[in-house]
């Protein structure tokens, strides 16, 4: 070997104390941007890729190898066999089919369920006490079906929901009021879809809240102007799908800022998908995104936020939208 211990080392006794594993299920457009972003930010010390397209799946693991030169060392691995993502700390899922033009999120599930009926289990056995991180579409309920499929605690089942909505959201803030997106605070919550709940009595630029902001500004926001911001947000996935097929960049920051929550137990707040049946009045056994701290433990608790009752009335019928569409699957 080309280095030699120096005499009376003891290295076989210490072991590195921050190691993280990562598992990424389904190497497209998404998986490959959430895997690009984690290498970039320096998360992961292994890399665990899975897919059942083995050409793209072997393709995928070296065009990432190559770059070892510019990036802190790390081990990354590929196999259409699931032994290979043993003992992740956290598994993310992108597999999938993607909304083609036109199509909502919810149009996925019969293509996805299915799927994830496979991949849960797998990766459950190879690594039992794993945080399953999800992203493929519908995320509400294949979030719900994972939790469900893995028999795993609510806290350790997470999707990724409105994280990447309430960037959307800031980032039209941030233009609005020529701001950084750093300094407006707010959530989306509700479902990652079309009936997703903007927070407005919370959301803040610079610490002010933006009604209040809006009043000064003279910009009389009456409920029509607010929706108008509401329906940017909502339209944002349609569309960038409509220009360039899918949504990718977005998505990979969002996963990374969770990962990173998650796996340094930052203790951060981000809007994500949980089992919300306790909360804000829902009654229905649904997966949604309200303001969660997230930690090493997955979902630490959730944030009882002082919202008003419309927006209150608004989570439920998210929530219900969310039910009537869980009723008929039968996990
Ligand atoms: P894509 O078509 O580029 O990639 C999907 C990948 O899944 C393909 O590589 C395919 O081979 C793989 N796959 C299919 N069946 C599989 C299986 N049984 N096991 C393992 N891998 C399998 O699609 P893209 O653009 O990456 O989107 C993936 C999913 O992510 C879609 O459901 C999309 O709606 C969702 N998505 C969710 C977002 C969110 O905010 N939650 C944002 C963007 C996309
Ligand atoms: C998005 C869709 C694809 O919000 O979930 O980008």
């Amino acid at each position: 070997s080309i280095f030699s211990p120096i005499p009376g080392s003891d290295i076989a006794q210490h072991t590195p104390k921050y190691s993280a594993k990562m598992t990424v299920v389904g190497v497209g457009n998404v998986g490959m941007a959430c895997a690009q972003t984690m290498l970039s930010e320096n998360l992961l010390n292994e890399l665990a890729l899975v897919d059942v397209q083995e050409d793209k799946l072997r393709g995928e693991m070296l065009d990432l190898q190559h770059s070892a030169a510019f990036l802190p060392r790390i081990k990354i691995v590929a196999d259409t066999d699931y032994r290979i993502t043993s003992d992740s700390d956290i598994c993310i899922i992108t597999a999938g089919a993607r909304q083609q033009e036109g199509e909502s999120r919810l149009d996925l599930l019969d293509r996805n369920i299915g799927l994830f009926r496979k991949i849960i289990p797998e990766l459950v056995r190879h690594s039992p006490n794993t945080i399953l991180l999800i992203v493929a579409n519908p995320v509400d309920i294949l979030a719900y079906a994972s939790w469900q499929l893995s028999g795993l605690p609510p806290n350790r089942v997470i999707g990724t929901g409105t994280n990447l909505d309430s960037s959307r959201l800031r980032f039209l803030i941030a233009d609005k009021f020529d701001v950084s997106a750093q300094n407006v605070h707010g959530f989306i919550a509700g479902e990652h879809g079309d009936t997703s709940v903007l927070l407005w009595s919370i959301l803040t630029v610079a610490n002010v809240p933006v009604l209040n902001l809006c009043d000064k500004n003279g910009d009389k926001y009456n409920k029509e102007t607010l929706a108008e911001f509401h329906k940017g947000v909502v339209n944002s996935a349609y569309e960038v799908i409509k220009l360039k097929g899918y949504t990718s960049w977005a998505i990979g920051y969002s996963v990374a800022s969770l990962v990173k929550s998650l796996l340094r137990d930052q203790r951060s707040v981000h809007p994500v998908s949980v089992l919300a049946n306790a909360f804000y009045g829902i009654d229905q056994k649904v997966y949604l995104s309200l303001p969660s701290k997230l930690g090493r433990a997955g979902v630490l608790g959730i944030a009882n936020l002082p919202i008003t009752d419309d927006e209150r009335e608004e989570l439920q019928h998210s929530a219900k939208t969310i039910w009537d569409t869980l009723e008929k699957l039968k996990i």
